[in-house]
């Protein structure tokens, strides 16, 4: 494998979920290339149909203090909201199914590699009340929230294990199930 082959797995492979974050703030250049890389990302039909909510300042921050059961996601510098419009989304015609939450998770997926490239932590967090961040946040009633994403620099150095996955053997099956 080449060092570039090497560097694009090893992005990948060393991410972890960041659950305690330093106080350090997220240089605005980085949140503007985070930002660029949910706007890039690809989606069923070309449709985008997500909106995000990116909130950095201390104000905004502690507004959604109580949404956290985790006292790490409140210390994380940089929240950002991801959120699906059903309406905007393709769906598949043969079942119906509305793919607006899987372009949503492919663009999220897409920026926390950007985010793990940049040196940053990250955490989904879809264990929050969604209809108290809506309140809090003004989000409208027809758009679906489908999670936060806290990012930030990680209060620890990380020490990478190995995580407890599926085998493949358990997951893939070759040519037929
Ligand atoms: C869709 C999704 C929702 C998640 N929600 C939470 C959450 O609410 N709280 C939390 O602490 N971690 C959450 N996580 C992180 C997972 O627990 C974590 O990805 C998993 O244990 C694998 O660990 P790793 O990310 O370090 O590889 C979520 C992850 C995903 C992909």
């Amino acid at each position: 494998m080449d060092d570039k082959l090497k560097g694009f797995y090893d992005l990948f492979w060393r991410r972890r979920s960041i659950r305690e974050f330093s106080e350090r703030p997220v240089e605005p250049e980085k949140i503007d290339r985070l930002l660029e890389a949910l706007r890039r990302a690809q989606s069923a039909a070309n449709r985008q149909p997500w909106h995000f909510v990116v909130i950095s300042d201390k104000a905004g921050r502690a507004a959604l203090d109580e949404v956290f059961t985790k006292e790490g996601f409140r210390k994380a510098p940089l929240l950002i909201v991801a959120c699906a419009d059903q309406s905007q989304a393709w769906t598949r015609r043969a079942d119906k199914i509305n793919y607006a939450w899987v372009d949503v998770t492919i663009a999220v997926t897409e920026m926390i590699g950007a985010a793990t490239a940049e040196g940053l932590g990250s955490c989904w967090v879809a264990a929050i009340e969604p209809e108290l961040v809506r309140e809090k946040l003004g989000i409208p009633g027809q758009i679906d929230i489908v999670a936060i994403i806290a990012v930030g620099y990680p209060e620890k150095e990380l020490v990478v294990e190995d995580k407890a996955r599926k085998s493949l053997a358990e997951i893939i099956h070759h040519g037929k199930w």
